[in-house]
């Protein structure tokens, strides 16, 4: 096996161990530096982080909690030098503020801390904490750094002002007291993923919207059925006890503003976010965006991260202008939003989600397009689109034709449910699917699929896993979720929720191998410290830098403010553990491979 690998394997680096402890580690050869910590400086003027004295004031000029995407815009075609956006997704209290007992996780995974008592001192900090940073970065010297005096700089947070676009902007579904035009929105709420598009604009995608509101809604409420197939209102946080907009019973159509991809032009940090209705309303891992190589129209993928949900695309009807960057602005309002339909003779159909055709209409409660983008996932279900084991990370590759649909896991799909697109029932380690879109036209509406590969570890034949059997101990994973493509069309996999009893191991960064024989092999390059989960990764147009993002470190469940499971990234007793990005560079320099 070792001569097979030698003769076609086509990364290079040195894998590392597998395990758990509260260091991150790289391969040998390789330096992995952090960028950026919650509570950093995103400007000149920003306060010192000072994690006994937090204020929202303070936090809004600084870098957000639990960083997940990570996207790179180079400025002027540079790979040294460029503007860096990453999505803030959440907040985990007991983490983030002083003297506050955790007592455990609710069914819902809810915190509850401090007794209960949320103040709205701490809501607003919350509120700031989430959202995203844009900074501008340079490598000097072969070492990244800030630009803190840059004019690019920017947080977005929960209360950013927004516009609202596309085919549901206005709509009286989305029209509250504060805003009766339906068009203008404060904030964007659990980022997840995202992706930077081909004109250098940033996108943020809103998954778990749901859990920020509170109250509840009658059951002949118009909204009530909507809500419900989300989930809402999940009341994870207490946002609604301070800000009646997050209480249903008081504005029953604010939870209609989220769920929806926002757009950003980081080029211009006084421009407003937009929300893009056109992609749809869900709860949205990320958003990767290509040109069509075949038609230039613009393609962009996007998974709805919940058990039994769908993938999806939307295709542009403009085409991309490379000339004039501004022609671009608005590509996403108009196109057609498509949902699959992975059939089990391994072809795929991309289903358009057009009101007024199948059973898309009013006999089905849709009077308009508008309805059929608030309620995406009822849209989607008439339609016969595949119930998957939760999408994540969707990540076209342009260089292949292909797609890569990271599927987390689904413990809830019993014997009996199982499809061909999703072959396991228990399937607690979940696995990735690779779309050929026909002819290499990424705008096909009738492709084909197979598995890439099925997770989990190869040694327990219960657990069905595919690697290739020149993966070694540790370069097996569960629970794909992220994953970036580099230069030459290499699949990199980050996970979550891989931990010491679940696997043995950390989450972490794997390089797999996607083509010849060596096809599902899969090797360690990078793992985190203990109770994180590895997000980001996304390469520099040269790879010879990857940026990962480690996602609440220390949270193993019962860790606090005070105790918690690694401080990293500073291991000083006065300061808490935070999220950072680290930055990766090979000694010496080169590509990462
Ligand atoms: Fe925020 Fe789908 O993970
Ligand atoms: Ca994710
Ligand atoms: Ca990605
Ligand atoms: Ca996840």
């Amino acid at each position: 096996a070792s001569e097979a690998r030698a003769a076609t394997t086509s990364f290079d680096f040195e894998e590392i161990m597998a395990g758990v402890d509260e260091k991150h580690y790289v391969a040998k050869g390789y330096d992995a530096d952090v960028l950026l910590r919650w509570g950093d400086k995103i400007f000149a003027d920003s306060p010192e982080f000072d994690p006994m004295n937090q204020s929202a004031e303070s936090q809004a000029k600084q870098f957000g909690y639990n960083n997940d995407y990570v996207g790179f815009i180079p400025l002027e075609g540079s790979s040294e030098h460029g503007i860096l956006v990453v999505n803030h997704e959440y907040t985990n209290a007991e983490l983030m503020f002083p003297n506050w007992a955790t007592i455990g996780k609710d069914g819902e995974g809810k915190d509850k801390v401090n007794n209960g008592v949320f103040t709205k001192e701490i809501v607003d900090i919350e509120m700031a904490a989430h959202g995203g940073t844009v900074i501008e970065i340079k490598k000097t010297d072969g070492k990244w750094a800030p630009v803190l005096d840059s004019k690019y700089n920017r947080r977005i947070t929960a209360t950013t002002e927004m516009l609202i676009s596309g085919p549901a902007a206005g709509h009286e579904r989305l029209q509250t007291n504060a805003d009766a035009s339906g068009t203008k929105v404060f904030g964007t709420l659990n980022n997840c993923a995202g992706g930077v598009t081909p004109w250098g604009t940033y996108i943020m995608a809103e998954e778990n919207f749901h859990g920020y509101f509170g109250g509840s809604l009658s059951e002949d409420h118009r909204e009530a059925a909507n809500y419900e197939r989300l989930g809402a209102p999940a009341g994870w946080y207490s946002w609604a006890e301070h800000h009646e907009r997050f209480d249903v019973s008081k504005e029953p159509n604010e939870a209609n503003r989220f769920g929806w991809i926002v757009e950003v032009d980081p080029m211009d940090p006084t421009s407003m976010p937009v929300k893009r209705t056109a992609l749809g309303r869900f709860k949205h891992e990320g958003c990767e965006t290509i040109v069509n190589p075949v038609d230039n129209r613009v393609v962009s993928y996007s998974g709805d991260d919940e058990r039994f949900d769908y993938t999806y695309k939307f295709v542009s009807n403009a085409k991309f202008n490379a000339e004039d960057r501004a022609a671009n602005k608005d590509i996403l309002d108009d196109g057609v939003l498509h949902v699959a339909k992975f059939n089990e003779d391994g072809t795929v159909d991309w289903m358009p989600m057009i009101f007024g055709e199948g059973p898309l209409t009013a006999q089905n409660g849709f009077e308009s397009q508008a309805d059929v983008l608030i309620e995406t996932r009822r849209a989607a279900d008439l339609l016969g689109a595949t119930k998957m084991d939760r999408p994540e990370d969707v990540q076209p590759n342009l260089t292949k034709g292909t797609v890569y649909v990271m599927l987390t896991n689904n413990t809830r799909r019993k014997a009996g449910d199982e499809n061909a697109a999703n072959p396991r029932a228990d399937n607690a380690f979940g696995h990735i699917i690779e779309i050929t879109e026909t002819g290499g036209d990424f705008a096909s509406t009738k492709s084909t699929w197979e598995i890439l590969l099925k997770c989990g570890d190869p040694k327990v034949a219960e657990v069905g896993a595919s690697f290739h059997p020149s993966t070694t101990d540790n370069g097996w994973f569960g629970m794909p979720d992220n994953c970036a493509v580099d230069a030459e069309g290499r699949l990199w996999v980050s996970t979550d929720g891989n931990d010491k009893e679940k696997t043995g191991r950390t989450d972490g960064l794997w390089a797999v191998e996607t083509e010849g024989e060596l096809r599902g092999a899969s090797k360690l390059f990078f793992r985190v410290p203990i109770g994180a989960e590895m997000c980001g990764p996304v390469f520099t147009p040269d790879d010879e830098t990857l940026f990962l993002a480690v996602q609440h470190p220390g949270d193993d469940g019962l860790a606090t403010f005070e105790n918690p499971a690694t401080r990293w990234p500073d291991f000083e007793d006065n300061l808490p553990t935070r999220p950072s990005v680290v930055v990766i560079t090979k000694q010496g320099g080169g590509k990462i491979a």
